[in-house]
């Protein structure tokens, strides 16, 4: 009988065998695989991991602390937090194309985490969170078969010298396993079961040239969105649901006065496989409450669009 603890077991062991009493770094990104690989990591072999949490500045309203508060504080996981806003946002400064925004977050996150796993003294492993589609996809990758209309793959490879080991205890287990075995491990439940997120982050929902006041705006908005989702119960039910940064301003009205600002579009889809998706049927009430709330709560917005196309030929993110 396979349950969550039974693989749990398996692992702990595996990994214990494999490593030994050498080192271990993981590059943590507050999504569901690198935080059930960390967590599983690190009931395996304790302090012998070192996490290294990159913040890009592209992440969402208190997501850095909130990845600090689960594994450091929570669960007394090394973690070196590596505040890289300003690197990052000055890499993208003036860029507006969206797969070189994808190479330069992508390029700029490897040359960071090289850093940083560079002063960890004799670390011999790289941990991933790979799952088992992972693997299917990049087989699918190799020979060919994947249609790839975006690079997805946010690291491209780690420097050659870096010649480390590759530990990656997920490789054969499928989302839901990986989820309940998350749990298993004390890991939140929000953390568990949160939508996906792209590793270029708000990089790829800001549309054209990102810059700080853009991604503060888009934070904001999203918190509130979001927010609104999990408390009128349709969260659970979305497979994706985010909001995206338009840079065009249009005209609006407050008061006696005329607004010039910015837009801000809100997508929710439903998807099986994320290869062709249908948008959330969002009831208008809440759409209502939720575009009020946006309006009236986040400086620079006047309006809010909910977009209504299918993928294909939309896809899910807007870049
Ligand atoms: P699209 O926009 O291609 O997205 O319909 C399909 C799924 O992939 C995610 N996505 C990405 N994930 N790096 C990622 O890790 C990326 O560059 C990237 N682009 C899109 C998207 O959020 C959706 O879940």
């Amino acid at each position: 009988q396979w349950t969550p603890g039974k693989i749990i077991e398996d692992a702990v062991a595996r990994i214990r065998h494999d490593v030994g009493t050498e080192r271990v770094i993981l590059g943590l990104s507050g999504g569901v695989d690198s935080s059930v690989a960390a967590a599983l990591i690190h009931r395996a072999i304790g302090d012998q991991l070192t996490c290294v949490f990159v913040d890009n500045g592209l992440l969402r309203l208190a997501e850095g602390d909130q990845v600090m508060a689960t594994f450091a504080e929570n669960l007394g996981v090394k973690v070196i937090r590596v505040n890289a806003e300003e690197r990052f946002l000055a890499a993208l400064a003036g860029e507006s194309d969206p797969e070189r925004k994808r190479k330069i977050i992508g390029g700029l996150f490897v040359e960071i985490f090289d850093e940083e796993s560079s002063r960890i003294q004799d670390a011999c492993w790289l941990a991933q969170g790979t799952i088992y589609p992972d693997v299917i996809e990049s087989a699918g990758a190799k020979t060919g078969k994947a249609h790839n209309i975006k690079s997805h793959h946010n690291v491209g490879g780690l420097p050659e010298h870096m010649k480390l080991k590759l530990l990656e205890p997920l490789r054969e287990l499928f989302k839901d396993e990986v989820r309940s075995i998350g749990e298993e491990l004390g890991l939140p439940h929000q953390m568990v079961w949160r939508h996906p997120f792209p590793g270029p982050g708000l990089g790829v929902r800001i549309l054209g040239e990102v810059k700080k006041e853009y991604a503060d705006i888009l934070r904001q908005a999203d918190a509130i969105y979001i927010e609104e989702l999990y408390s009128s119960g349709h969260y659970h039910k979305i497979s994706q649901a985010f909001a995206v940064f338009l840079p065009v301003k249009s005209v609006g009205v407050m008061g006696d006065g005329r607004t010039y600002e910015y837009v801000v579009a809100l997508r929710a889809v439903e998807t099986k496989d994320f290869m062709t998706a249908g948008w959330y049927p969002l009831p208008y009430e809440d759409l209502a409450r939720i575009s009020g709330r946006i309006i009236n709560e986040v400086k620079g917005i006047n309006r809010v669009v909910y977009d209504i196309s299918s993928k294909p030929p939309a896809t899910i993110e807007w870049e």
